[in-house]
């Protein structure tokens, strides 16, 4: 007779990089961090809708396509921009979320369009299409691990922009007084998230195509993205 096992639902692991809020992050109450945010109820309801449970392994966004290259992880969702650079190296899924990169800089700042960055301290995040886009538009910058220590050093007047995703500036914008967001839509091309599986894993990737389409089109991605935007 086979013995009930307490984990007896196949698990999609998902990789992540919790450090992106509204779509991943560590949530403050508890002693033991847990994940919160856009992408992770979007990768909860791809393992429900599969009768799976989802797992959600945290580690540097670097890191992340080559933990799914090695088979540490199933998918990657992490607010991560379809390029064409990454699609050499992985499948991408039906994108679910369309962003920019944006420039979050202080209040005070004469900084009005991409152009005026030129001779300014610039800050991105290390592996961001952010820090490609401040590299193809051809300036320096300094490049740091996580969006808040960008954040903390313009907060300090020790840079006077940080480049990042739409959504993300928004929340820092909203959680620290003094700054601003500047958009220019002409130096920065729209970007699209979508969640990346192993080249060749159609297995996988159909799963989580249908789960995505239906997520969409029932309107819970919308919601996700309103609620954790307000969060
Ligand atoms: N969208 C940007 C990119 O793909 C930033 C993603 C950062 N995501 C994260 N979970 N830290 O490069």
């Amino acid at each position: 007779e086979k013995t009930e096992s307490t984990d007896s639902k196949d698990t999609i692991k998902f990789g992540t990089n919790a450090e992106f809020p509204p779509f991943e992050y560590v949530t403050q109450d508890g002693v033991i961090g847990e994940f919160d945010g856009i992408d992770i109820a979007i990768a909860k309801d791809i393992a429900e809708e599969n009768g799976m449970e989802a797992q959600i392994e945290n580690m540097e966004f670097d890191s992340l396509i080559v933990a799914l290259q090695n088979g540490q992880v199933d998918a990657v969702i992490a607010g991560m921009t379809v390029t064409d650079e990454r699609a050499e190296a992985v499948d991408f899924s039906t994108p679910y979320y369309t962003a920019t990169q944006v420039m979050v800089v202080k209040d005070d700042s004469d900084i009005t369009k991409a152009s005026d960055m030129e001779g300014k301290k610039i800050c991105v995040i290390q592996g961001y299409t952010g820090e490609t886009c401040v590299k193809d538009l051809g300036y320096d910058y300094e490049a740091f691990k996580k969006g808040t220590e960008a954040i903390m050093e313009l907060v300090n007047d020790k840079c006077d922009v940080v480049v990042i995703d739409s959504a993300t500036a928004q929340k820092y914008v909203a959680d620290n007084d003094g700054l601003k967001i500047v958009e220019d839509n002409d130096a920065f091309d729209s970007e699209e998230y979508a969640i990346a599986v192993q080249k060749g894993n159609t297995e996988l990737l159909d799963k989580i195509n249908t789960a995505i389409e239906k997520l969409i089109s029932d309107g819970k991605v919308s919601e996700y993205a309103a609620k954790y935007t307000d969060a």
